[in-house]
């Protein structure tokens, strides 16, 4: 939404009864979205204190010394002094000012300027008053497992692509163990992304028969049986629409209860499966690769 829709959609959202606005400053939409939270709050609509607003730092970002500076012009930006959860978006660090790296050397390896290093900056902004809380996105378990082990200030989040066919389930329940939770991201399979950022002969989340044949028998449409799904099992799910009748068909799903028996239906549908692979980063010639990046193996080449 970088084409002054999200002005609108946060009016939308906000009128319908959402209270979560899930911002990242690579969306580019940020001073529309600023605009909308203070006329929200300006015509009391709503109060700053009954909504929660996230926003990323971005993969330009992460030296120490870059953070509390990213952030503050994040806030100017939403017209906001604090953010209720702010997060390191990628774990995967470009070149100061570059936005989408174009040749390897713009990317520089984590060893150089690693996630400790940055998670203290992000520290250092939760005792400024900057944000009440901070996570991570686009995190393994491994690679949470280890900021957690030298972290002060425990990550709250880690936000992740989640849905029927990318399940992430023991990264949920590690979460659970340790106190933290799971946003979901691409909960309805992201159809909107730009076309880099597709491949060919994707799988339909909306249109899968099961999927479909679940939402009949229950009357509810195929996006809440989605959305419904990763709510029951204790994701935070954050589907995103421009419609306001989906955004409000959307926000209905979160007082949906799945049965058992659709919850385990759905569960045999999972083939870890990402629709938003990273492959950004993973330039030849770079320190980045499907492996190194989720700490798993690509088993789409085989
Ligand atoms: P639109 O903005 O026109 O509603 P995700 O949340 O996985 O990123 O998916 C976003 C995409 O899903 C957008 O293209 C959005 O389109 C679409 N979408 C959102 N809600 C629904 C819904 N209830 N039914 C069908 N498509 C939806």
């Amino acid at each position: 939404m970088v084409d002054g829709s999200a002005y609108e959609a946060v009016k939308t959202a906000i009128e319908l009864g959402y209270r979560h606005i899930d911002c990242a400053h690579i969306y580019g939409n940020e001073q529309d979205v600023g605009r909308a939270l203070n006329e929200c709050i300006q015509s009391g609509l709503v109060r700053r204190d009954e909504l929660w607003i996230t926003s990323k730092l971005w993969n330009d970002s992460h030296p120490a010394a870059s953070v509390k500076p990213a952030l503050e012009l994040t806030l100017e930006n939403l017209q906001l002094e604090a953010l209720d959860l702010y997060l390191i978006h990628w774990p995967v660090v470009h070149q100061t000012g570059v936005y989408v790296p174009e040749s390897p050397e713009q990317l520089i390896p984590l060893s150089d300027v690693p996630i400790s290093e940055t998670w203290n900056a992000m520290e250092q902004c939760v005792t400024a008053g900057l944000c009440r809380n901070i996570g991570v996105s686009n995190f393994s378990r491994k690679k949470l497992s280890e900021l957690i082990q030298h972290a002060t200030i425990k990550p709250a989040f880690n936000q992740v692509e989640s849905h029927p066919f990318l399940q992430q389930t023991e990264l949920l329940n590690f979460c659970t163990e340790n106190q933290m939770l799971m946003t979901a991201y691409s909960p309805l399979g992201s159809a909107d992304r730009p076309d880099r950022m597709k491949s060919e002969n994707e799988p339909s989340l909306l249109g899968h028969p099961v999927i479909n044949e679940i939402a009949t028998k229950n009357s509810i449409t195929p996006a809440q049986t989605l959305l419904a799904w990763n709510i029951c099992r204790g994701a935070v799910t954050i589907p995103k629409s421009t419609n306001r009748q989906r955004m409000q068909e959307n926000l209905a799903a979160a007082s949906i209860d799945l049965a058992d028996a659709d919850m385990q239906t759905i569960a045999t549908l999972n083939r870890n499966y990402r629709f938003v692979d990273g492959r950004f980063c993973q330039l030849p010639g770079s320190s980045y690769t499907y492996e190194s990046l989720w700490d798993e193996p690509d088993l789409r080449t085989g």
